[in-house]
């Protein structure tokens, strides 16, 4: 049985405490048909968050995340752009995977989580930068940007831009939009979307050594 079933994070805790409370949350109906929640993994020490939408079908299942085909493309951008995913914390805006089944009932076909499932989860985000406390948070896609920024984000417009935590977070955090692996490997262009992540990227980067 979880020890805190219920939608939201116990106040105080540190990030085994919240790893072990979000397996209870019932914030939204997501935990329902999902393997598990997954939390984020890194270093409490990292100097950087990289926030994604929400688990996909592997991370579902291996209960990490960023470990399928869009992991792999964020661990190659990442090297490029000369960042050490081992010194990252990676994490998701939605804890849970959100998936219809195809016709055929065998595959599980990714869903994007909708705004009551970001706002439900968020206070899971909020916990985790709040006891991180890192120097950059980079939001990968617009659903993560969102939930950071709110609903009237636009990636499109800021994506690679520096810009402030918003002031409910109370942390003094640099933040950066950029597109989602996921986008990339949709991309017809792939290598031009991929060139396009490393950029924001490697803005980051800079954003880290000058900081450092
Ligand atoms: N996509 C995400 O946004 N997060 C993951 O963990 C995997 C794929």
């Amino acid at each position: 049985m979880p020890r805190y079933p219920g939608a939201k994070p116990p106040s105080g805790a540190g990030l085994d405490e919240l790893r072990t409370a979000v397996r209870g949350c019932r914030g939204c109906d997501l935990y329902r048909e999902a393997t598990q929640a997954v939390f984020g993994d890194g270093p409490g020490a990292a100097r950087v968050v990289f926030i994604g939408e929400a688990p996909g079908d592997q991370e579902d299942k291996a209960g990490e995340p960023f470990v399928g085909p869009a992991g792999r493309l964020l661990d190659k951008a990442l090297h490029e752009a000369g960042i050490d995913r081992a010194e990252a914390y990676v994490t998701n805006a939605v804890k849970h995977f959100k998936f219809q089944r195809d016709a055929r009932g065998t595959r599980r076909i990714h869903q994007k989580p909708n705004r009551s499932e970001v706002v439900a989860c968020r206070p899971w985000l909020l916990a985790e930068l709040g006891v991180l406390r890192p120097e950059l948070v980079v939001c990968l896609g617009a659903t993560a940007a969102q939930s950071v920024h709110g609903a009237a984000f636009r990636l499109t417009a800021h994506r690679g831009e520096l810009l402030d935590l918003p002031a409910e977070f109370d942390l003094p955090v640099r933040v950066l939009a950029t597109q989602h692996p996921s986008a990339v490997l949709r991309a017809p262009d792939r290598e031009a979307a991929f060139a396009a992540l490393v950029e924001d990227l490697a803005v980051a980067a800079t954003a880290l050594s000058r900081a450092g």
